[in-house]
């Protein structure tokens, strides 16, 4: 254990959030949470609630903070297209106010501060596997722009602060990540096969399922991220972060199917406007730099997330 460091978490409730959460506190920090709790959920910090080092502030990204600072972990987005399109004016506010919030605090701080930007950034890649020098291919007025564009747009910001001010920045291009603690009703696949084969229900492939994914359980990307904090600080990135094995779609069915033994049939349906038909990371970088890989298989991932589903629902 090194020194104890304040660390602030924004988005702390939601999926990734709490468990980066639970991690620093198990290194030996002192993390306070601050989340507006849209998609997160207290419950998803129970384990954490009565821990004299940890505090959960209820607070709105897109209004200033004043709190004294180590580090600051910018997590704050809903990331499901059901929840970022839900209110995308908000969306965006909240990755570009959000992120001048947070840089202007790590700017008074002098505190260090790591972005959640995503593999979005990418768009509908033209390139495969993305590396980070690729500039991406995204519809800037399509229903997922208020996402894209606005990571985009926090990712100019956490440079323009570097540049102009300085700033200790680090920013992380997270790719599909799965594992406990996704919302059941999220609409993302790994969370969508899993509840709808433990329902008993047929599992929808939206397309012809043959479009690919690469999923990280949701562990693996946490060590990233904090090797990343870690790192020496003219690792900026951005950085990719994902695991660079690729299934189809329908193999991720099969294999649900195949872990929860439940007998779904597979169903097809239309795919969705801007849906990417590819995306997998090479992390080439990553591997170079904080000598970061992936190391749970899906195979034993699903088999954690099946587990933690059967008990919510
Ligand atoms: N999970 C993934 O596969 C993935 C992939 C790429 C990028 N990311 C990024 O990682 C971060 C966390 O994603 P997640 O999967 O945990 O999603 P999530 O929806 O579970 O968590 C987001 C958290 O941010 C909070 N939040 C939203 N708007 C806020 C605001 N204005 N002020 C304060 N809090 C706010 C939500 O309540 C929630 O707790 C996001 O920034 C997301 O873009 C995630």
């Amino acid at each position: 254990m090194g020194t104890r460091k304040k660390v602030l978490v924004t988005g702390g409730a939601g999926f990734l959030g709490s468990h980066l959460c639970q991690r620093l506190l198990a290194d030996g920090h002192d993390v306070l949470c601050v989340d507006n709790l849209f998609t997160g959920t207290k419950d998803n910090l129970e384990p954490l609630l009565g821990e004299s080092h940890f505090e959960l502030l209820r607070h709105d990204v897109t209004f200033p903070l004043y709190v004294e600072v180590d580090e600051i972990y910018n997590l704050a987005c809903p990331a499901s297209p059901v929840h970022y399109q839900f209110d995308p004016v908000q969306t965006t506010k909240t990755s570009v106010h959000g992120a001048i919030n947070m840089l202007g605090l790590a700017k008074r701080t002098r505190a260090k501060i790591l972005q959640a930007s995503t593999s979005e950034v990418y768009g509908d890649p033209e390139v495969h596997p993305q590396t980070e020098d690729y500039r991406g291919s995204v519809n800037v007025l399509g229903p997922r722009a208020c996402y894209d564009e606005g990571k985009r747009c926090a990712e100019t910001l956490f440079f323009d602060y570097r540049r102009q001010h300085g700033l200790d920045i680090r920013v992380a291009r997270i790719f599909n990540t799965y594992g406990p603690r996704m919302l059941p009703d999220d609409g993302r696949v790994v969370s969508n096969f899993v509840v709808q084969a433990l329902r008993g229900e047929p599992l929808t492939v939206y397309g012809d399922g043959t479009q690919t994914r690469s999923f990280c359980y949701v562990d693996d990307l946490i060590d990233g991220l904090v090797r990343l904090m870690d790192a020496d600080n003219s690792v900026t990135g951005p950085m990719n972060l994902g695991n660079p094995t690729e299934f189809t779609i329908r193999a991720l069915a099969d294999e649900v199917i195949r872990l929860t033994d439940c007998g779904s049939a597979i169903v097809a349906r239309p795919l969705p406007e801007d849906d990417p038909l590819q995306r997998c990371p090479d992390i080439t970088f990553a591997r170079d730099t904080i000598g970061w890989e992936p190391l749970i298989a899906l195979e034993e991932g699903l088999q954690r997330t099946i587990e933690y589903f059967r008990s919510v629902i």
